[in-house]
């Protein structure tokens, strides 16, 4: 079969995330489809619309049928068309795509994730995993950082991460202007920094975010003794198969469709954008 060739799925329900934002469950139409999906967090979907075009999706997690949840934040084309289906129309899904999070590699290792705005979509699933199988890894530090609380996707699930065992949980807004339920702190994730408790012995990090964040993110961590080796980061670049064919997306010798999202800043450090 033509590997470019996207499979229905159906839109099983729609979340309100945000103002722009929501989270979309899918399932494949073809049950013997849905039946095979398996996936690992940090990898994407290709999610189409018909004459309109395709987007990289990240999948934020995967219900015990199989359907899976996408979290889009409406920007542009593609996302403003799928805004435009309800709950029952049918779209293009073809994936999964990409690398996911190391996550058998860090098990037994503290876990120090930061997040910026939509970049928490794929750190999801690596959240739910450390959740599942909470005696495989150390201390789960969380830093959670978007330009205002309104902005924060997956707010239902803050009060039970402020829960978990053996973690510390972080929300910062760059500007707090209405009500702040959550108790988010103001500035950058790097605010946060100072105050954590993960310490680089035996600490791995994830990042994703704006560029500029894990940009940020990254230096500050260098600075207080993780080494390149132990920061892995998802990057994103404009997409067009996916699948390594078209060029699209490369980053010096890599692909980040194919090689990545998920890449390990030494290996990518110097294709990170300038600030
Ligand atoms: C691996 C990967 C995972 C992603 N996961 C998610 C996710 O879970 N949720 C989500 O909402 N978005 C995600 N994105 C981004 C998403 O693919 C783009 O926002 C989407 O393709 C925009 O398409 P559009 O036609 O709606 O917007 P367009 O009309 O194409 O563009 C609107 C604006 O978005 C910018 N833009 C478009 N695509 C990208 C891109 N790939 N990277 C950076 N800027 C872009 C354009 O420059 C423009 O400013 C992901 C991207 C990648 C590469
Ligand atoms: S999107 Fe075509 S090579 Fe990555």
């Amino acid at each position: 079969m033509n590997e470019y060739y996207p499979n229905f799925a159906i839109i099983k329900e729609i979340k309100k995330e945000t103002i722009n934002t929501n989270t979309f469950v899918l399932k494949f139409t073809d049950q013997k489809i849905a039946d095979k999906f398996s996936w690992k967090p940090g990898q994407f979907m290709m999610l189409s619309v018909l004459g309109v075009g395709e987007s990289a999706i990240s999948i934020s997690s995967v219900e015990n049928d199989n359907s899976i949840n996408a979290t889009i934040r409406n920007v542009g084309n593609v996302t403003n068309s799928i805004f435009s289906l309800k709950k029952g129309d049918s779209l293009g899904m073809r994936g999964p795509y990409g690398t996911g999070w190391p996550l058998e590699k860090i098990i037994g290792k503290d876990i120090l994730i930061v997040a910026g705005g939509m970049g928490l979509a794929p750190l999801y699933g690596v959240i739910n995993h450390v959740i599942r199988n909470r005696t495989e890894y150390g201390h789960l530090e969380i830093i959670y950082g978007a330009r205002t609380p309104e902005n924060m996707v997956f707010k239902d699930e803050f009060s039970k991460w402020k829960r978990i065992k053996n973690s510390t949980f972080f929300l910062t807004a760059d500007e707090i202007t209405r009500e702040n339920p959550f108790e988010c702190r103001t500035g950058l994730v790097t605010s946060c920094f100072p105050m954590m408790k993960t310490h680089h012995r035996n600490a791995i990090a994830l990042l994703c975010g704006p560029e500029i964040m894990m940009r940020f993110a990254a230096k500050c961590l260098e600075t207080i003794g993780f080494a390149d080796k132990k920061i892995y980061l998802s990057l994103e670049r404009r997409m067009k198969c996916g699948i390594g064919k078209c060029g699209h997306c490369q980053i010096g010798l890599k692909y980040v469709c194919k090689d990545g999202p998920v890449f390990n800043y030494d290996d990518i450090k110097p294709f990170i954008r300038p600030l």
